[in-house]
């Protein structure tokens, strides 16, 4: 298995030349899954005693499970939150794997790392955070917005012992992601939603919140959690009146950036974040409008000590890395993995190589795909927007639909492999109605794609 031999030459050239078909091409086959049942059969146990081969093996891969699969970067994605890494990032994803580095401490990671920090500069720089703010690259969104609460949790229980013992309340709005809840389970903290109703969360909101706690529930709040990009409608909570409130309230203040955080680049809709630069932690996600592939998140934290004092390990084994002698910054103490792969680098070889203003535009192209995809939605009699578009996610529905009608749709487009767009639910006076919603982060999908899903839709 650790021999250079022949097979493994010609294993090298066929996940190579794999590799190169798969990133110049731009329509991929919209793939669909299949059942595991129906997946086995066709290609059997794979995992046996003497092995099936590299050749086979791959095939397998090639012509039959990759194509059970949804290119996440297909220009007629549009569901969830897309992604559409770029091709420099892609390569140097294979040069991160092959190149086995130890992403946790400077020690070993060293020249792997400095790429991470180039790359994190430059998100640092977009968000207006004072000096000394700087983050760490996580595997997504959760794992980031986990990595900040526990650090604000934690600074929580340093400042007064009477907290100790106390289970955390965090503030959020019902427009936060489901991640917020998630990891609110996770640390085993009480979370309280503020209701929208399709708006964004003001300060004015939080802080009429906030009067109504009662006393003990006041002194267990450790964190607000806003949204710069809400999933479901790419809308922005009112950063800067929330925080005044935090300021006053002496609460610590995280924004989940993770899908909107790409479009601080964006000149055209950066004046919409107005306030994060007052945040204490920040998640981006580069793996969603920052054109980095699987798996890339963010966390950045104004104060890197906090999350020092929450974060860092301690083992007699692990001794060594902090010594001086291993002199640099150590991406395990800031966040919860210790061993992690260098998952920044992609995005710094494709920042070097096209340089932050070819992001700037491809960013502001998914913006100005949601505003062309709502001039035709409103040019079609049988449509009409739920809202205006916000950011690149905009919402429409299909006049008269039941939300059975919108389920079939979905899947007799995916079936045909036109186009992969799944509906969403917004709540209109009152009552939560099923609606149709596009993401768009993909600077190929063209105008064209858009008319041929919406004429699906007459
Ligand atoms: C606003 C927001 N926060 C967090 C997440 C979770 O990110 P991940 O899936 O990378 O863990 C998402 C994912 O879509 C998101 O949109």
């Amino acid at each position: 298995m650790h021999t250079i031999d022949i097979d493994l030459v010609e294993m090298t050239l066929d996940v190579m030349k794999y590799a190169i078909d798969r990133i110049s091409n731009v329509t991929p086959e919209l793939g669909a899954p299949k059942k595991e049942e129906d997946l086995l059969r066709i290609v059997g146990e794979t995992v046996t005693a003497s092995g099936i081969g590299g050749e086979a093996a791959f095939k397998l891969f090639r012509d039959v499970l990759v194509k059970a699969t949804v290119p996440i970067d297909h220009p007629r994605h549009l569901a969830f939150v897309p992604a559409a890494p770029t091709r420099a990032a892609i390569m140097f994803d294979l040069v991160t794997s092959a190149s086995s580095i130890h992403g946790a401490y400077w020690m070993e990671g060293g020249g792997g790392i400095f790429c991470e920090n180039q790359a994190m500069k430059w998100l640092v720089s977009l968000t207006g955070m004072p000096k000394g703010t700087f983050g760490v690259f996580t595997s997504g969104g959760t794992a980031a917005n986990l990595s900040a609460i526990v650090a604000a949790r934690e600074e929580w229980r340093s400042r007064d012992e009477n907290h100790i013992g106390h289970k955390g309340l965090l503030i959020t709005s019902d427009a936060a992601h489901s991640s917020v809840q998630a990891m609110a389970k996770v640390i085993d903290a009480d979370m309280l939603m503020i209701h929208c109703e399709g708006d964004n969360l003001t300060g004015k909101e939080l802080q009429a919140t906030i009067n109504k706690l009662e006393e003990k529930d006041r002194k267990r709040l450790f964190a607000v959690v806003a949204t710069g990009g809400t999933t479901n409608a790419g809308i922005i909570d009112e950063l800067d009146t929330i925080a005044d409130v935090c300021g006053k309230e002496n609460v610590w203040f995280h924004i989940d950036c993770a899908y909107g955080g790409g479009a601080l680049a964006a000149r055209s809709v950066r004046h919409l974040f107005n306030g994060i630069e007052r945040a204490d932690s920040v998640t981006i996600d580069p793996h969603k409008w920052l054109f980095s592939p699987y798996d890339c998140g963010a966390v950045i934290y104004k104060d890197m000590e906090l999350a020092k004092n929450a974060h860092s390990q301690k083992g007699s084994y692990l001794e060594i890395f902090k010594d001086e002698g291993a002199h640099g910054f150590n991406p395990s103490e800031y966040q919860i993995q210790l061993t992690r792969r260098v998952r920044g680098m992609p995005l710094w070889f494709s920042l070097a190589m096209h340089g932050t203003d070819k992001y700037r535009v491809a960013i502001e192209r998914g913006i100005e795909l949601a505003q062309i995809a709502a001039k035709k939605i409103e040019d079609r009699p049988y449509l009409e927007l739920v809202r205006p578009p916000s950011l690149s996610v905009v919402l429409y529905r299909r006049k008269g639909w039941t939300p059975d009608q919108y389920r079939e749709w979905t899947y007799k487009n995916h079936r045909d492999g036109v186009a992969l767009v799944t509906p969403t639910k917004w709540k209109t006076n009152g009552e939560f109605e099923t609606v149709s919603r596009f993401c768009f982060i993909n600077p190929d999908t063209t105008e064209k794609d858009i008319d041929v899903i919406l004429d699906t839709m007459e």
